[in-house]
């Protein structure tokens, strides 16, 4: 069976967030595990020839591309790279993808003003690329979040179209765009409409995506589920009621090989889940690394995320005054919306021996957080699946969560992690005091610690269930 997926990022070549981590870990399990002839396809960024470079992946020149994407003519090539058992295309089309700043703008939260036609193009040169990348015609088209979605949308329009399989890593992240990119992108005007691309008399490609396939899935059961509803559908939950005829969701694994305490480069002691009396270097290492005071029956508390309103690390913040009462520490990692940046900055600066707070984007530093706090904190008031969770279990830091989408389905409350039911500082409070409680109590502590350090999280079931998915849509 031959895969292609689509998306605009894959760890650790580019990436923004954790839809990298997937376009990365499914694939490979895919190949691996599964015996499918499986592609990724995704543009070449500024720095990713580099990156490959570093990472001693050869760059094969590739063939040209000439594409039509509506009105434009654009010149692109499709350059190859095998990266254990899958093949990677990047597009090169340096007009599109050759600039500055972040995967999809100058910097900040600011978008390129030709986002529409950068994954117009990637679309087009997912389809056209396929066949060369793959050695054969495509059985599989999946696509990832609403940049592949006009891949799939116009994978809808060919005479004998692959399955089209649409992943929704968040829905709150449309892809929208006036009507007028309709001409330019050459797209079926007979698609504009409510059970089509259309959204609100503008477009949104990952409704358009959404329609075109055959089959959608989300990367949780739970969020799955909740989409269907006002509360989190994003004005789309009644479009996924009527017309989404199959949706399910399949939740995330993590690459378990890459994300391995026994072995990680980034933690200055290694541990296991048989063995993990070293742990408590990497503890101290990593207040020592921060200036923070640590007591032997204080937990020190993580959090990583993107600091926007979805992952509620406000409510992070609100607390922060209180953590000595509570008698915890904390260290933070993110980057995002200035003025929560700002925040945090100014919190640790009042609180330093509480708060320690590092800006910006840092996978080894990450590490050191997974591997060396006792807690780590996801009050997201969303969450399609997460894997701050995943990380933190793996790494033998207790998850305390909000017990929504993917984070309700892989954090068991009293076996390998605390939940708590709303995104409040009052439910985040109780929380916390509860697991600060269970960390003073060593032998259930040790208890809790080992479930988290033996839970199987990598993408071997889940990729089963993709796998699955596929030959059902087969006809
Ligand atoms: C998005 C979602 C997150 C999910 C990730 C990978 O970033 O917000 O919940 O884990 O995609 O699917």
């Amino acid at each position: 069976m031959r895969v292609v997926h689509v998306a605009s990022e894959v760890a650790p070549f580019a990436q923004s967030g954790g839809l990298a981590d997937v376009v990365s870990g499914l694939p490979a399990a895919q190949a691996e595990t599964h015996g499918l002839e499986v592609g990724v396809i995704v543009p070449l960024y500024r720095g990713v020839a580099s990156r490959l470079a570093d990472a001693g992946v050869v760059l094969d020149p590739g063939g040209p591309l000439a594409l039509q994407v509506g009105v434009h003519s654009i010149k692109a090539s499709l350059r190859i790279a095998r990266v254990g058992r899958v093949r990677y295309g990047f597009v090169d089309c340096a007009a599109l993808y050759d600039r500055p700043g972040n995967l999809y703008g100058p910097g900040g939260a600011g978008e390129w003003h030709d986002n529409h036609v950068r994954f117009g193009a990637l679309g087009a040169a997912a389809l056209a690329g396929a066949p060369a990348l793959l050695g054969g015609s495509l059985d599989v088209l999946h696509c990832h979040d609403w940049q592949a979605g006009p891949a799939a949308i116009y994978a809808r329009l060919a005479t004998k179209p692959p399955a089209i399989v649409a992943t929704i890593h968040n829905l709150a992240y449309r892809g929208i765009f006036p009507k007028t990119v309709m001409d330019e992108l050459g797209l079926p005007w007979s698609t504009f409409n409510q059970h089509g691309i259309e959204f609100y008399d503008q477009v949104s490609f990952l409704k358009g995506a959404l329609a075109a396939a055959d089959a959608v899935t989300t990367v949780s059961p739970s969020y799955a589920q909740e989409i269907l509803t006002p509360q989190y559908g994003e004005a789309l939950d009644g479009f996924l009621r009527w017309d989404v005829k199959r949706l399910l969701g399949i939740v995330n694994g993590i690459d378990t090989r890459s994300w391995d305490p026994k072995t990680d480069p980034a933690l200055p002691a290694s541990f296991s889940r048989d063995d993990f009396a070293n742990r408590a270097t990497c503890r101290s290492a990593l207040a020592q690394e921060h200036g923070l005071p640590l007591g032997d029956d204080e937990p020190l508390i993580g959090a990583i995320a993107r600091m926007t309103g979805q992952k509620g690390l406000d409510l992070v913040a609100e607390l922060a005054p209180e953590l000595e009462k509570i008698g915890a520490r904390m260290v933070v990692l993110g980057a995002g919306e200035h003025e929560l940046e700002t925040r945090f900055t100014y919190l640790a600066e009042k609180f330093s021996q509480h708060v320690a707070v590092r800006i910006g984007f840092d996978v080894s530093l990450a590490r050191r957080i997974y591997g060396g706090s006792d807690l780590f904190v996801m009050p997201s008031r969303f969450e399609p699946c997460g894997l701050g969770q995943l990380y933190a279990m793996r790494y033998g830091s207790i998850p305390i969560v909000h017990a929504v989408g993917g984070l309700r389905d892989t954090v068991t409350d009293g076996s390998t992690g605390i939940q708590f039911h709303a995104p409040t500082v009052p439910a985040l409070r109780a929380a916390i005091v509860r697991a600060v409680a269970l960390f003073r109590d060593r032998a259930r502590f040790t208890k809790l610690r080992r479930a988290a350090l033996s839970r199987d999280s990598s993408w071997l079931a889940s990729a089963l269930e993709y796998v699955q998915l596929y030959r059902s849509l087969r006809v």
